[in-house]
């Protein structure tokens, strides 16, 4: 018997940064699988862009992508507006756009990623430029994302839902990257104040906050075997989280079967933040 998909965002609008790679296309993919029509967001000429839709498009699903750098507020805007402009309307947006450090590339590991010496990276060593490309994309972008998607959605009264995606690192202090762990804790109270902010709208906004996930950002650990075993032993449920386990919990959120869940952050991380 053929698998049956459950068709729980037929007629909908999703936005969803980040979406040329890792957690945000795979979100993309499964939105569209289920019925959403997606404007794939990503930096501008990043070729992994336009196979994320036409993945979708080959499967019968709608999508378009677009070209944003979402710490400025113009691309933000054009990029909410392009999904208007090409389907009607949002409903849903997934902020997933993120950089692990100011030089962090997605899809190339950097001298960051393997250096073990973490002190280069202390507050007290750090060029001031560092901190601010950081927060830039991870926090001040994630709130340029919501704003613009929340306007449309006010602009047609239906509601949305928004999912955030923040991280561990909110939980776990990380020496050595402060500027990471304060954009995504950053990222957890903008969320809770939007959720009351736009709750009179029906919009909800939540956060989505996964453990070590084997994505591009990942990949100087994911590619290392002897690393990652180690790792591994570390995470109670044994493994590294795949892309396709944060899709799952953002698309939950995403859901009508979660419609009186907002203002919350969820975990998806096997276990290690836990203790
Ligand atoms: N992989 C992990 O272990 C992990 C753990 C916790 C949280 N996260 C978070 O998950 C999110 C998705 O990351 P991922 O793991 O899928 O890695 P990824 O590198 O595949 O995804 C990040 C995406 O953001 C895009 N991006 C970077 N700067 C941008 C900008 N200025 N404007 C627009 N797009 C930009 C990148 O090109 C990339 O497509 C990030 O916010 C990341 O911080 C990742």
């Amino acid at each position: 018997m053929a698998d049956t998909i459950v068709q729980r965002f037929q007629g909908k609008v999703a936005l969803v940064t980040g979406g040329a790679s890792g957690m945000g296309a795979e979100s993309s993919i499964r939105l569209a699988r289920e019925g959403a029509a997606v404007a794939v967001v990503g930096l501008p000429d990043d070729p992994r862009g336009d196979d994320v839709v036409q993945q979708i498009t080959d499967a019968g699903g709608q999508a378009i992508y677009v070209g944003a750098d979402v710490s400025r507020e113009a691309d933000c805007d054009a990029a909410a507006q392009a999904a208007v402009d090409a389907f009607g309307r949002i409903d849903l947006c997934i902020a997933a756009a993120g950089i692990l450090h100011a030089d962090y590339v997605s899809g190339e590991v950097s001298e960051a990623d393997l250096t073990p010496d973490r002190s280069a990276g202390y507050i007290i060593n750090k060029p001031v430029e560092y901190w601010e490309k950081v927060l830039s994309v991870n926090m001040t972008g994630v709130m340029l994302t919501n704003r613009a998607a929340a306007r449309r959605m006010i602009a047609h009264g239906d509601g949305g839902s928004i999912v955030n995606i923040s991280s561990g690192a909110a939980k776990i202090p990380m020496p050595g990257n402060a500027e990471y762990s304060v954009s995504k804790t950053g990222v957890w109270m903008l969320t809770r104040v939007l959720a009351l902010e736009l709750a009179p709208h029906n919009i909800r906004v939540n956060t989505v906050a996964p453990g070590v996930i084997d994505t591009p950002m990942a990949m100087a650990l994911s590619q290392d075997e002897a690393r990652r075993a180690a790792f591994e032993r570390f995470v109670p449920l044994g493994r590294l989280g795949e892309a396709e386990d944060i899709a799952e919990a953002s698309l939950f959120l995403l859901s009508d079967q979660a419609g009186y869940i907002t203002g919350q952050i969820l975990h998806p991380d096997g276990g290690i933040f836990t203790g």
